[in-house]
């Protein structure tokens, strides 16, 4: 062990986390104006370095996605990836037991074990994994009309949203992309308006709304699964991918969704509407959103080419 290893192992040992991180990343001093930043991140890093089920089953999506490029290579040969393969196994035997054992992606999961060790003991047999191309059941144009009509509407009707509805629109977003399949979105909601109205008192940017707003969306990732630090803007990323599959899907239900901008919040806000959607720490928010049928239909922002 080096010199350098000996002296970091001690001052883990010694030092509070805090301070260890500090005096290991160099004590690199920034503008003071970072602080609440830098000490969010802080709090999600811990989380994703802590052991738990939500991490396992974050990771054993990724891991089985890392094996599934593999499988779908028409070069596919043996050999290949067995520390992701080993990492797969050992998440997928501690998920084995929990109440995520029925969850259709651990499921998935196992079959791509299976595959992996089929290629291995089997190879001449192997077939490379190929689905079926999709026939498109709308055309360009009809999407694209529905991208268009897609409006941030403010003022909405004396009608109440369903939880179904809000559910069916949950529904979409974990079907968008997401770095390395981790699909990490968890979304929070209420279809009280009393209570989306407290939700609403949280956001600066809640101006210029009706006095009814019947429900509040707050979309969240879970960073359990972001565990270095370079991939602190993904959380963002895979979350504003679903959250446009569920204002397309609202629309089509004529519903309209409108983004309320987390990025100016306070802490009290955030411990406000943490308490009033009980939403966990482990689940980040990224933005929110009121959801109703609007009253006034917005005038169409023009869109640059
Ligand atoms: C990240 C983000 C934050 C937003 N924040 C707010 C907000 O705080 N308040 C608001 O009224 N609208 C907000 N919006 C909605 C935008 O104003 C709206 O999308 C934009 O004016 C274009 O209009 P359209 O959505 O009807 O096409 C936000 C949109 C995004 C993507």
């Amino acid at each position: 062990m080096s010199l350098k290893s000996t002296i970091s192992g001690f001052l883990k040992k010694c030092l509070p986390l805090r301070y260890y991180k500090l005096i290991a990343n160099g004590c690199i001093v920034v503008p003071a104006y970072y602080r609440n930043i830098i000490r969010e991140e802080e709090a999600c890093m811990n989380l994703a370095a802590e052991n738990s089920l939500e991490k396992d089953l974050l990771l054993l999506r990724k891991y089985a996605h890392i094996i599934d490029k593999g499988l779908h290579r028409k070069d596919v040969t043996p050999g290949h990836s067995k520390s992701i393969y080993n990492a797969l196994c050992e998440t997928a035997s501690r998920l084995k037991d929990s109440k995520y054992a029925g969850d259709p992606t651990y499921l998935w999961a196992l079959d791509k074990i299976n595959a992996y060790e089929r290629l291995q003991e089997s190879s001449g047999s192997f077939t490379p994994l190929e689905a079926t191309a999709p026939t498109p059941s709308v055309s360009y144009e009809e999407l694209f009309s529905l991208i268009r009509q897609r409006r941030s509407n403010r003022d909405f009707k004396q009608l109440n949203v369903e939880d179904s509805t809000i559910e069916q629109l949950i529904d979409t977003a974990n079907w968008a992309s997401s770095s390395c399949n981790k699909q990490p979105i968890e979304i929070f909601y209420t279809t009280n308006p009393d209570k989306a109205a407290q939700c609403l008192r949280c956001c600066k940017g809640g101006t210029g709304f009706s006095r009814f707003v019947p429900a509040f969306v707050v979309f969240t990732a879970n960073i359990r699964g972001y565990v270095y630090p370079g991939e602190m803007s993904l959380p963002y990323v895979d979350t504003s991918l679903g959250a446009q599959n569920f204002f397309l899907a609202a629309t089509t239900l004529g519903l309209s969704g409108t983004i309320l901008s987390w990025a100016q919040k306070n802490r009290q806000e955030e411990e406000d509407l943490r308490r009033l959607l009980d939403i966990p720490s482990d689940c980040k928010i990224i933005f929110c959103a009121a959801i109703g049928y609007a009253n006034t239909q917005f005038c169409t922002p023009a869109r640059k080419r």
